[in-house]
């Protein structure tokens, strides 16, 4: 299986290295909007092609599929390319900004008629697969996913979702995942405490599910201290409780040779990146399904986007039973840029 890397940042480059890991699969062309990363890229992986142009370049492409790790704001617009063309994705979270344009996304995809998966790794980690066979029905989840501040970084400005892009999804995610049930309301409350700017950079989130379940939702950017972990899950049905607790896949020692069936790499996060990653290519090839779809990344972009509602409006937020995809039309169409400065946020 050949694969097309959209993106070759930090996470394009371990893609590259869990692509080589895997058996059958390379990657044949490498797209950044950086030319010289896309260059360097092709050329660490023995790529053919390599463009700084997605659209053109996906459409002369000899790839099987693509893989999607550019920062945030770009993440519908080049689904969308993908899918034009019928590839299968396997999309970074989050599936899109707002919920406007993850039901475009999602058009997209049924009319393409292909797989797409969000890259929600953290489903494949082992002590979150534990906790979901000991406690399959959790009367009340906690999931905390801490990093140090981003007001450097791209990843913690508005334009890109914030905390809730970068963290928001894959929190919002593993609750649901883990309570099994369709969220029915969110209530949120947020805070300034790390950046400057308008909006918020610690967002407590409360859900209630339709089976009656219960989560909290903490996404922050308050750091971790030296011994402690950047995600911590607790789940409870009243008579078992578990806990859990690691780091993300970016962080921490990484193994850089990868070799054989597996990630090479001992760390939890990133084997549970390899799984999503086999999970995916198995799923293109017809067999299985991957670790998480496109309604479950349809899913966390709706719930985030109601965490900023509710972080605007001090209001609970009724969550619509899945919502259907919006026509066809232009991404971020309805999405004026002062709305996206701050989310509505008011601290
Ligand atoms: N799953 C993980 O292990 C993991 C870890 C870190 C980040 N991420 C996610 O991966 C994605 C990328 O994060 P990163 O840390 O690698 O960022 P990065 O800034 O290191 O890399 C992003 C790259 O995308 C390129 N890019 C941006 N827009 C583009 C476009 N329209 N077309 C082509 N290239 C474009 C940039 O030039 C850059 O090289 C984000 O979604 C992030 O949340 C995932």
């Amino acid at each position: 299986m050949q694969f097309a890397i959209v993106g070759y940042g930090k996470c394009g480059r371990d893609y590259g290295s869990l692509i080589q890991a895997l058996r059958g699969a390379s990657v044949s062309c490498v797209i950044d909007a950086d030319p010289s990363r896309a260059e360097a890229g092709a050329r660490t992986l023995g790529a053919a092609q390599w463009s700084a142009n997605a659209t053109v370049a996906l459409r002369r492409a000899s790839a099987d599929a693509v893989v999607i790790a550019t920062s945030h704001a770009s993440h519908a617009q080049l689904a969308r390319d993908a899918l034009d063309l019928g590839l299968p994705i396997l999309l970074e979270a989050p599936l899109a900004l707002r919920l406007p344009d993850a039901q475009r996304v999602v058009a997209y995809a049924r009319a393409a008629g292909t797989v797409v998966a969000v890259n929600f790794w953290a489903r494949a980690l082992p002590a979150l697969r534990r906790i979901r066979r000991r406690i399959p029905r959790p009367t009340f989840v906690r999931v905390e996913f801490v990093v140090d501040p981003l007001s450097e970084s791209w990843t913690g400005s508005a334009e890109h979702g914030g905390v809730m892009g970068l963290l928001g999804s894959h929190a919002l995610d593993l609750a649901s995942f883990l309570i099994r049930s369709r969220p029915r309301y969110l209530q949120a409350m947020g805070g300034r405490h790390t950046r400057r700017a308008d909006l918020a950079d610690t967002v407590s989130v409360s859900l209630r599910f339709d089976n009656g379940g219960l989560a909290r939702v903490v996404v922050g950017e308050y750091g971790r201290s030296r011994l402690g972990a950047s995600w911590h899950v607790l789940a409870t049905d009243g008579t078992i409780t578990e806990t859990a607790h690691g780091d993300l896949p970016g962080e921490g020692s990484r193994s850089t040779g990868l070799t054989g069936t597996d990630a090479g790499c001992s760390r939890p996060a990133c084997q549970a990146q390899f799984e999503s990653l086999r999970a995916f290519a198995e799923a293109v090839a017809g067999q299985g399904k991957p670790l998480a779809g496109i309604d479950d990344g349809l899913r966390a972009v709706q719930l985030a986007d109601a965490a900023y509602e509710a972080l605007g409006s001090r209001r609970r937020i009724p969550i619509a039973a899945t919502p259907l995809p919006v026509g066809a039309g232009p991404v971020y169409a309805d999405d004026p840029a002062p709305y996206r400065r701050n989310h509505g946020f008011r601290a």
